[in-house]
């Protein structure tokens, strides 16, 4: 495992992050704690979970392994935003919700701080002022280490980079995106700005729920069951399966499971080392329900997929590029540029 700056910060996390989204659902507790007993000897020491994963439980089985640790090893991150109570006030990014949840998150990971606390989405009703002034105070107070966000558009976290700067307020250090071979819009906007800002990128899904592990073929009706599309498939939500139940999916699929059995890995440490060598991507968080996936996502470490690997990926994930991005890419602009210039001297 090796390890990267979170953002612009002086503190280390390791390439991959632990996501615990499942832990208390799908997931039981004893083998919650296998997995991040197996995760921390690997050498990982970043987790990821939220104030409503599981209803809490989510946190409380990452509490409760963690009270049998040592805290300081470990960098913790956990959000609020969505609905965490029943009252009016339960939800949204308000002084009020943001203190009230980061008491109870604390209380369920049985710790005196946060190390990052991100924003889950964009709340439309609360001034940034308040929001970003609270979560500062969180951090003068020394309850929270750092702050971060999650599912921004670009534009919403630059305003709030612009905020924190006029104001002098604590900045959001990372960006929680989803991003994977099936969800690469995220590239536009929100890569490029957070590489310019030098925030840290922390991908989720990065398997789409599991769609790039291989395990789900166009000539399903459904997805089987004891799988987390299966399950959704099963009660009635709408889920990846619908939504990527697509020639663009079986396509992608199909050159995944290609390449991966030219590298002689599996179609989940293809996607995921793929995603790794991708600009700006600082640790993918990973989901897994069993220690199988965990080991399995683990040999996505220590090795590279080539340039002719990452470029047949890159070309059948391509998305058709819209206004403005098929005006001049990055590179044409910055070449462009340098002409102007040299013509000028
Ligand atoms: N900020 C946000 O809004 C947001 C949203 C979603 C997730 N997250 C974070 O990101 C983390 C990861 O998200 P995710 O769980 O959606 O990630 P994912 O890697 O896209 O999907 C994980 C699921 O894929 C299946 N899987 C994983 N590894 C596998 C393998 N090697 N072989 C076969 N199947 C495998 C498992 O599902 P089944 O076996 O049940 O099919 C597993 O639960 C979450 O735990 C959470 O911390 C954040």
């Amino acid at each position: 495992m090796e390890y990267r700056k979170l953002g612009n910060t002086g503190t280390l996390i390791s390439e991959l992050c632990l996501g615990t989204m499942t832990f208390g659902g799908q997931t039981s507790e004893p083998e919650a704690k296998k997995i991040m007993d197996r995760f921390s000897e690997e050498g990982g020491i970043f987790f990821d979970t939220a104030n409503v994963y599981t209803g809490g439980k989510s946190e409380e089985i990452l509490g409760n392994w963690l009270s049998e640790h040592d805290r300081d090893d470990y960098v913790i991150a956990t959000k609020v935003r969505f609905q965490s109570g029943k009252s009016k006030n339960s939800i949204g990014l308000g002084r009020k919700h943001i203190l009230k949840s980061v008491d109870e998150s604390l209380k369920r990971l049985k710790t005196d701080y946060i190390d990052l606390l991100q924003v889950h989405t964009w709340d439309p009703v609360t001034p940034l002022e308040e929001t970003l002034a609270t979560l500062t105070g969180l951090v003068d107070s020394g309850i929270v280490r750092y702050i971060g966000a999650s599912n921004l558009r670009a534009w919403q976290f630059e305003k709030a980079l612009g905020v924190s700067r006029e104001r002098g307020l604590e900045k959001f250090v990372s960006l929680q995106p989803q991003y994977n071979l099936l969800s690469r819009s995220t590239e536009n906007e929100i890569i490029p700005m957070a590489v310019n800002e030098d925030v840290a990128i922390l991908p989720w899904s990065p398997l789409k729920s599991g769609v790039l592990s291989g395990k789900y073929t166009s000539d399903m009706q459904s997805p089987p069951e004891g799988t987390r599309l299966g399950d959704a498939y099963k009660s009635g939500r709408k889920t990846p399966w619908e939504l990527n139940n697509n020639q663009f999916t079986w396509s992608v699929v199909t050159t995944l499971s290609n390449v991966a059995r030219k590298v002689e890995k599996t179609n989940s440490q293809v996607a995921l080392n793929w995603l790794l060598s991708k600009k700006g991507v600082t640790s993918p968080i990973i989901g897994v329900r069993t220690m199988d996936h965990l080991m399995d996502n683990l040999g996505s470490l220590g090795w590279k997929l080539t340039k002719s690997e990452m470029a047949e990926l890159d070309e059948a994930s391509r998305l058709y590029v819209t206004y403005p991005y098929d005006l001049w890419s990055e590179n044409q602009q910055r070449s462009g540029r340098m002409k102007d210039l040299e013509e000028i001297e």
